[in-house]
C-alpha cells in the first residue's frame, strides 16, 4: 500500500472491512446477479460519488450487456447527519422505460436517498427494478426501501473508505473503516 494511504488509515478508529473481504462479497453479489439476470440487457443506475468503487468493481464482474447511468445524489450538507432533503441531478436523456434496471448505491442509512430515487425510477415504468447496496446500516429507516441484496449489514456508525467520504476525504481508502473521532491529519 502506498505510504500516503497508510497515513490516512491512521485516521481510522478501526478497520471494518478489508479489501479482501469486500472483494469476496462483491464476487458473490455479482455471481447472484449473473445468475438472476442472465440473458437480459441491464441498465445500471449508479449513485455517485460514494458508489464509485463498488459500482466499478461490481460492473466488471457482470457478464451480461450493461448500460450505465450515473446520478449524483446528496442528502448531506457535510458532517455525519442527514438533512432530509435529497438532491439528484438527472441526466437530460434519462429513460429507463421497459428496461431491466439495477440501482446501485454504497450505503443504505435513513433510506431517504434510495426511496426518493426508486420512486422516480418506478414512475418511468421499467420492466424490472433491482436495488443493491454494498452496506446496509442496522437502524430504523425514515423511509422503507426494498433491497434485493446488501453486501454487509453494519452497525449505525459513520464509515469511510472504498468510495465513501467524510467531508470529501477518505474516498481513496481501499478498506472501509470507522473514522477516528479525533483524526490526526
Ligand atoms: P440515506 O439517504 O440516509 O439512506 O443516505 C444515503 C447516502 O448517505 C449514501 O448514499 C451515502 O452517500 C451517505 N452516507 C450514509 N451513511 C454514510 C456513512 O456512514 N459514511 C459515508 N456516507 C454515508
Ligand atoms: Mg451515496
Amino acid at each position: 500500500m502506498p505510504s500516503s494511504v497508510t497515513g490516512v488509515i491512521q485516521d481510522l478508529e478501526r478497520i471494518l472491512l478489508t479489501p479482501a473481504q469486500i472483494s469476496e462479497r462483491v464476487d458473490a453479489m455479482a455471481a447472484r446477479l449473473n445468475a438472476e439476470l442472465a440473458g437480459k440487457v441491464v441498465t445500471v443506475v449508479a449513485l455517485m460519488d460514494g458508489g464509485l468503487f463498488f459500482v466499478a468493481d461490481l460492473l466488471r464482474r457482470l457478464e451480461m450487456p450493461v448500460r450505465l447511468y450515473t446520478l449524483s445524489a446528496s442528502s448531506y450538507q457535510g458532517g455525519t447527519t442527514t438533512t432530509g432533503e435529497v438532491k439528484v441531478n438527472w441526466p437530460a436523456n434519462f429513460d429507463i422505460r421497459d428496461q431491466d434496471v439495477l440501482l446501485l448505491d454504497d450505503i443504505l442509512d435513513t433510506g431517504l436517498t434510495l426511496s426518493a430515487i426508486c420512486e422516480r425510477l418506478l414512475a418511468q415504468q421499467p420492466a424490472s427494478l433491482r436495488t443493491c447496496v454494498l452496506l446496509s446500516k442496522r437502524r430504523e429507516r425514515l423511509r422503507e426501501v426494498a433491497l434485493d441484496d446488501a453486501g454487509f449489514e453494519i452497525g449505525d456508525e459513520f464509515v469511510v473508505g472504498y468510495g465513501m467520504d467524510y467531508q470529501g476525504r477518505f474516498r481513496n481508502l481501499p478498506c472501509i473503516g470507522i473514522l477516528n473521532p479525533n483524526p490526526a491529519s
